[in-house]
């Protein structure tokens, strides 16, 4: 008899080691993240092969805006022309993309740019593809507080109506799964403000390898790892 290896539903990224990857080869630092974009196609495509249901990159936190200015100007440079060049083979896929984060302090030609990605997408079944933008968590909770806030001033919310439910559906992640397996990569072991809320129960992982490097073989491998975890949800077996 086998016994089917659990499968997480969602994977979170922290895709950690770009800059170092572009220094190590004396190149920019974008180039590192233009050569990581790869490895988010490579993680659609091994998620896909393996059944996860989403996948969430982290891909720009709030605390980025603090980069050197053409360090961001790359960035956003990279996020359009990447929506505009992978939407064909994401569409070919049956990968829906969604953006969490609060968009609206980006450019409009970007705001733009994700509204039509997830509009071009919105058809995929096979898989969600997560993208956190102008994201951190903290930044998150302080909105679904404020708009719970609002509607208790308003008189149609009840503190004692505030449950942990209430608030999952405040956040921006409100109608998806949490994350089983957070992966980040290059070593660092740090969430970093990404998905606090939604992690409480998560499994993490925390490979070597820089994120340019992060292959489909590296995501089989984390799926293997997190298959021998023994997952209790503060129970006993
Ligand atoms: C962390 O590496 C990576 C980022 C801050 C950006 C990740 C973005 C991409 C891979 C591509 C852009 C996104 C899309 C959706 C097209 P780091 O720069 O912090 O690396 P370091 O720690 O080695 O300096």
């Amino acid at each position: 008899m086998s016994i089917a290896k659990p499968i997480p539903q969602h994977v979170a990224i922290i895709m950690d080691g770009n800059g170092r990857w572009a220094e190590q080869r004396g190149k920019e630092r974008s180039e590192g993240h233009v050569a990581g974009v790869a490895s988010i196609r490579a993680s659609i495509r091994a998620a896909q092969r393996n059944g996860v249901r989403y996948v969430t990159f982290y891909a720009f936190s709030t605390e980025n805006w603090g980069r050197p200015a053409a360090e961001v100007e790359a960035l956003m440079e990279l996020l359009c022309y990447s929506v505009i060049n992978e939407t064909p083979d994401l569409q070919r896929q049956g990968v829906r993309v969604r953006v969490i984060g609060e968009r609206a302090r980006f450019s409009e030609k970007v705001q733009g740019f994700l509204n039509r990605i997830e509009a071009d997408t919105a058809a995929g079944e096979t898989l969600t593809m997560v993208l956190a933008l102008n994201y951190s968590s903290r930044d998150e909770l302080r909105r679904a507080v404020q708009r719970l806030a609002r509607e208790a001033a308003a008189g149609t919310l009840r503190p004692d109506e505030i449950t942990e439910a209430r608030i999952a559906a405040a956040l921006d992640t409100a109608d998806m799964p949490d994350p089983d397996l957070v992966i980040r990569t290059s070593g660092e072991q740090r969430l970093s403000n990404f998905l606090l809320w939604q992690s409480a129960y998560a499994e993490f992982y925390f490979p070597e390898v820089l994120w340019p490097d992060f292959t489909e073989e590296e995501f089989d491998r984390a799926l293997e790892v997190y298959a021998r975890r023994d997952r209790r949800f503060g129970r006993l077996k």
